[in-house]
């Protein structure tokens, strides 16, 4: 080998090793709840992380929370991925090496008020980027699905084999919707995906930086606990506590967000090395383990000696009993697991909320 091809197949090796170094990852709606969490795992693990986002449920300021954890800036690029000519463009002007794309509006309430709201922004987000997917032979993408996919389902734990019943709600079939729109375009496109389903993310960053902010008021249990004992609610209440469960009320798979964001990460690497079984891939993410509202309640007392006001009442039209994961294919093809608690979850969202006081607000 001359000096010259020696620098040559030098220069090359340190550029193709700085390229693995350096994948560029899209994040969409990034600002989010669940993207912000996800694009800190992926700025802490060198991935260049590209966050699009219309801020249509989150505020810009969540960059820079991102920074003060990382130290590193996500490039942000704010558009509605609705527009397809803005989303064409995107992709035209950075080389993308996988996208994990949770933008999209999750209100289950909202989304039976107005249907059409729901079907055009969770399924057009959707198809124009797997649009330029098709168009430029990408690969790598990653769905953010639900257990709302399930519908109603009587044996619990559920693993990803069961029959999907019908959605509960129409923001639950756009997700069902989702995932077929991914698998065809997948069987047809030759790329590789994976959907994954989260079950109830709670819980916040651990440095109190990042967490549930929310344009609209929150609905979802956790915010409401935390909430109501910060004083934001004068009370809450338990919907439904004559359920046929151990002490009447409903019972989820409560799951703390920093977990499902490492799985995200994981996910990704799946698909970045090749190591996936199938061109499409589903996965439960979840705990595996089933709690109850006062459950749920009584681990935010014990963490944080604070006694909150609630009162039971009505159920809440649409909920399902009971429902938890059955995480084994995660457990055992990703080899990830849940490593918070539940009491985990309520500390984190508790130092968020009173962050979110003292600096925020
Ligand atoms: P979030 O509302 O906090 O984040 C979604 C982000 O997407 C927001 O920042 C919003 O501004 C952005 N967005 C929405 N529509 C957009 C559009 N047309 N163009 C550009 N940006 C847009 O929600 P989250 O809790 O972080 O959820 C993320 C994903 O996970 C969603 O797809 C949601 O359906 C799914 N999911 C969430 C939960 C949950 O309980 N949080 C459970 C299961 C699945
Ligand atoms: C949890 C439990 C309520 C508030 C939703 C979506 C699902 C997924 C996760 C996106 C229930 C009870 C709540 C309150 C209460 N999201 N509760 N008082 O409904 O299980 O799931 O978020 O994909 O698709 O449907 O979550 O946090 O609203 O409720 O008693 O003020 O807490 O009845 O039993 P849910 P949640």
């Amino acid at each position: 080998m001359t000096s010259k091809e020696f620098i040559k197949a030098g220069l090359k090796k340190w550029l193709t090793g700085a390229c693995d170094q350096m994948k560029n990852i899209l994040v969409t709606g990034g600002t989010g709840y669940i993207g912000s969490h996800t694009a800190v795992e992926l700025l802490k693990k060198d991935y260049n992380v590209f966050i699009v986002d219309n801020l249509s449920n989150s505020r810009r300021e969540v960059l820079d929370s991102i920074e003060k954890i990382t130290g590193r800036k996500p490039s942000f690029h704010q558009f509605d991925l609705c527009d397809r000519k803005s989303v064409q463009e995107f992709f035209s002007r950075n080389r993308i090496d996988a996208t994990i794309h949770f933008a999209a509006f999750k209100a289950v309430g909202e989304s039976v008020a107005d249907p059409l709201l729901y079907y055009r922004n969770n399924l057009e987000t959707l198809i124009n980027i797997l649009e330029v997917y098709r168009d430029n032979s990408l690969d790598n993408f990653l769905f953010s699905s639900s257990c709302s996919v399930y519908g109603d389902q009587s044996r619990q734990p559920i693993d990803e084999t069961a029959p999907l019943a019908k959605a509960e709600s129409p923001y639950g079939n756009t997700k069902q919707i989702g995932e077929e729109i991914l698998a065809d375009t997948i069987r047809v496109n030759k790329f590789s995906g994976i959907a994954l389903r989260y079950f109830n993310p709670a819980g916040a960053h651990e440095s109190g930086l990042i967490g549930e902010y929310p344009l609209h008021p929150p609905s979802n249990l956790v915010p409401v606990i935390t909430q109501t004992a910060i004083g934001k609610r004068a009370s809450m209440t338990i919907f439904g506590s004559d359920y046929d469960t151990p002490d009447g009320t409903c019972i989820r798979d409560y799951i703390h967000v920093v977990d499902i964001a490492k799985a995200h990460i994981i996910a990704m690497e799946r698909l970045l090395d090749k190591k996936n079984k199938k061109p499409f891939e589903i996965f439960n993410l979840g705990t595996g383990e089933g709690n109850t509202v006062l459950q749920a309640i009584q681990a935010f007392e014990k963490v944080t000696g604070v006694r909150l006001n609630y009162q039971t009442g009505a159920r809440r039209p649409g909920d399902v009993v009971k429902v938890w994961a059955d995480t084994t294919l995660a457990n055992s093809e990703l080899g990830w697991k849940a490593g918070q608690t539940l009491e985990d979850i309520m500390r984190s969202a508790w130092k968020w909320e009173n962050q979110l006081s003292k600096v925020l607000i």
